[in-house]
């Protein structure tokens, strides 16, 4: 008896074994091949003046295929310090973490910008995700300022951070969905400092948010307006979605990880809860397509023929692997979908190689359709949150790997 019992380990073991083996050489081998497509982002490699330009970050493609740089004041200047930090922490690589703090010591000054809601966008891929290579005191001071220019955009009475100052005349203040996303610096402070006002203002940010912004089925405005008079809302719009009434493909993947982080973050149960909401929205009510990718609109009329957001795509992977920790119920559900959109961003449909699109890892991302701006095409955000969700997907699997 004994012996069939160890001869049925065995087996298992190998088989284990074997698994593991695989997940690695098809890991290894993805590795290998965004390594190569990076390797072509000729314009910053070979010809880039970091010292005399101020536009040095990579954001997406210009309708005529030229690469589209930006300056530290852009919402997605952390994006490409975030990547050189993923391909330091997916390769080990040196070279990977020396071009990380190259481009994360540019944005140094980023952290009194206090002009918009973006600081946690901008921090934290850059000197969030360095602090934990290298717990660099500096970059921990960065990122504490960082947080305190953030709050100075709460206002009490309405109980959230504003996200814009631009188009006055049609808010006063606006709140938008994605603004969940900059909450991360602020419980990042809490943690390192101790000091509850960065708990507080964020904690009540999401309630606000979790009670002005989604509709019934849990799909979410983009933009909700509050009187600074009275603390009400006086509208609900979107910005880059399809309609008022639409649900924003982007807009919903922004709630989902937002949720999730926060309940991270705070473990409470609410904000669990409300993840799990999103997520019910996005399996089982959006119109997701057979690939996972969405189009960049949920409600958009003729669906087929509008364009995709793999941005959207990736952020949801992303923020289903980490969800998965949480929701026992859901879990199973949550790691297929977020394996099945990786399988369709890494195939040749989304997948772009041998320096196609300048260097950029993914096609078809839309970043503001009504603006006819940034349609179908390469941006820097998916790439990031794609890394992302590779890293969290092999933590996953190490993990299960020495759980059994
Ligand atoms: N936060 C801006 C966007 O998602 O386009």
């Amino acid at each position: 008896m004994k012996r069939i019992t160890f001869l049925i380990f065995f087996v298992f073991l190998f088989q284990a074994c074997g698994f593991y083996q695989n997940k690695k050489v098809s890991q290894d081998k993805l590795i290998n091949t965004i390594t190569e497509q990076l390797s072509y982002f000729p314009e910053i490699k070979d010809t880039l003046n970091l010292k005399t330009s101020s536009r040095v970050f990579p954001r997406t493609l210009t309708p005529s295929g030229k690469l589209q740089l930006v300056g530290k004041r852009d919402w997605t200047s952390g994006f490409y310090p975030g990547v050189l930090w993923s391909m330091y922490n997916l390769t080990g690589e040196l070279k990977w973490k020396e071009q990380a703090e190259l481009y994360t010591s540019i944005l140094e000054s980023e952290q009194f910008n206090a002009s918009n809601h973006d600081l946690g966008f901008k921090m934290m891929p850059s000197f969030g995700e360095g602090y934990k290579v290298t717990k660099n005191e500096k970059y921990k001071d960065v990122l504490i300022q960082s947080a305190k220019t953030l709050i100075t955009r709460f206002d009490e009475k309405i109980g959230c951070i504003k996200s814009w100052d631009h188009n006055k005349d049609k808010w006063d203040f606006p709140v938008i969905i994605d603004n969940l996303m900059n909450l991360e610096l602020l419980f990042w402070a809490w943690k390192e400092t101790g000091d509850s006002v960065f708990y507080n203002i964020a904690n009540t940010h999401a309630k606000t948010t979790m009670k002005h912004h989604f509709r019934n089925d849990y799909s979410s405005y983009h933009v909700v307006g509050y009187d600074m008079e009275t603390g009400g809302v006086v509208s609900k719009n979107t910005h880059q979605g399809y309609a008022d009434d639409s649900s924003w493909a982007r807009g919903q993947a922004w709630a989902l990880y937002g949720f999730t982080m926060i309940y991270r973050e705070t473990k409470d149960p609410i904000y669990l809860t409300q993840a799990e909401n999103v997520a019910n929205y996005i399996l089982n009510i959006a119109k997701l397509p057979e690939d996972y990718v969405p189009y960049w609109d949920f409600d958009v009329k003729n669906i087929e023929a509008e364009p995709r957001d793999a941005s959207a795509a990736a952020v949801i992977a992303s923020a289903f692997f980490e969800l998965s920790g949480y929701s026992e119920e859901n879990s199973k559900t949550y790691i297929s979908t977020a394996n099945h959109i990786l399988t369709s961003l890494s195939s040749e449909k989304y997948f772009n190689t041998k320096g196609a699109n300048k260097g950029f890892l993914l096609k078809h991302s839309t970043g503001s359709k009504p603006k006819d701006s940034e349609i179908d095409v390469p941006l820097i955000y998916a790439d990031y949150y794609y890394l992302e969700a590779l890293l969290r997907r092999s933590k996953l699997n190490n993990q299960t790997i020495t759980k059994n």
